[in-house]
């Protein structure tokens, strides 16, 4: 049964792995989840099979075990495999990465070989433009474009340190290494930040803590073959967590 009583109406805004949908409660918005998998922003496009379910129901169930242990998020109810009912928001325009080991794009940067553990947790932030490449930026870019105020950025700070310590947890007990991942953050109506967006395959690095085997969208960006089965194998496990 449907706790949230609205009707879906126009879409409002279509990305690259979702839509939104507006809804006559004006604090709340429809988010539909797509197979569409996009890479290295844009320029690498494919279909994942079941990508939008595995990402819609994980997402779900991450925010869900969040908010049970503090961090506020969107999330307000699952209405379908691929849709859910979540709290609108305004975005801050960064995209906040935390990094627990050595991968990607950091590995690239600063010559550590993929996999090396970090002493302690990264925090990079990204500005969310598709026309800069979301280029890396730091507190004094952020606070002079007026991005988001000090306030704010402690409190994300604060709350991404948490999802990690929280993350790690979760994920250890499916035997699955956390070694990075992305999130957004957003503002309600009255001004309350809340962790939005999703936390996914698309958004993480996942790595089997036994084999290093890859269980995240590395398969799709590198070319590696056994993409939807990665999707599939994260969501097995999850489902013992
Ligand atoms: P990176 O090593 O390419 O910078 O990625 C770090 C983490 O952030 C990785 O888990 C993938 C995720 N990520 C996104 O979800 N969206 C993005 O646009 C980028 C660049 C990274």
């Amino acid at each position: 049964m449907r706790q949230t009583d609205m009707k879906k109406l126009n879409q409002m805004y279509e990305g690259k792995a979702k839509k939104v949908f507006a809804t006559d409660d004006p604090d709340l918005v429809i988010v539909s989840y797509k197979d569409d998998a996009t890479a290295l922003n844009g320029k690498k496009r494919g279909t994942i099979s079941g990508k939008g379910v595995v990402n819609n129901q994980m997402s779900n169930q991450l925010m869900k075990m969040l908010e049970k242990n503090g961090v506020p998020t969107h999330f307000v109810e699952e209405i379908s495999d691929t849709e859910t009912v979540v709290k609108k928001v305004t975005i801050v325009p960064l995209e906040v990465i935390v990094r627990n080991v050595a991968a990607g794009s950091l590995s690239k940067r600063l010559g550590v070989p993929e996999g090396t553990p970090l002493r302690k947790p990264v925090i990079e932030y990204c500005y969310k433009c598709d026309e800069l490449d979301d280029p890396m930026v730091n507190e004094y870019h952020i606070a002079a474009m007026g991005w988001a105020d000090d306030d704010t950025m402690k409190k994300i700070a604060t709350y991404a340190l948490k999802i990690d310590k929280l993350l790690i947890a979760y994920f250890k007990k499916v035997n699955v290494d956390l070694i990075d991942f992305k999130l957004e953050f957003g503002k309600t109506s009255d001004g309350t930040l809340i962790l939005a967006d999703e936390i996914s395959p698309d958004t993480c690095r996942f790595w089997d803590s036994k084999t290093h085997e890859k269980l995240d969208k590395d398969r799709f960006r590198r070319d590696m073959g056994g993409v939807e089965e990665a999707y599939e194998e994260m969501a097995r496990r999850l489902q013992n967590a």
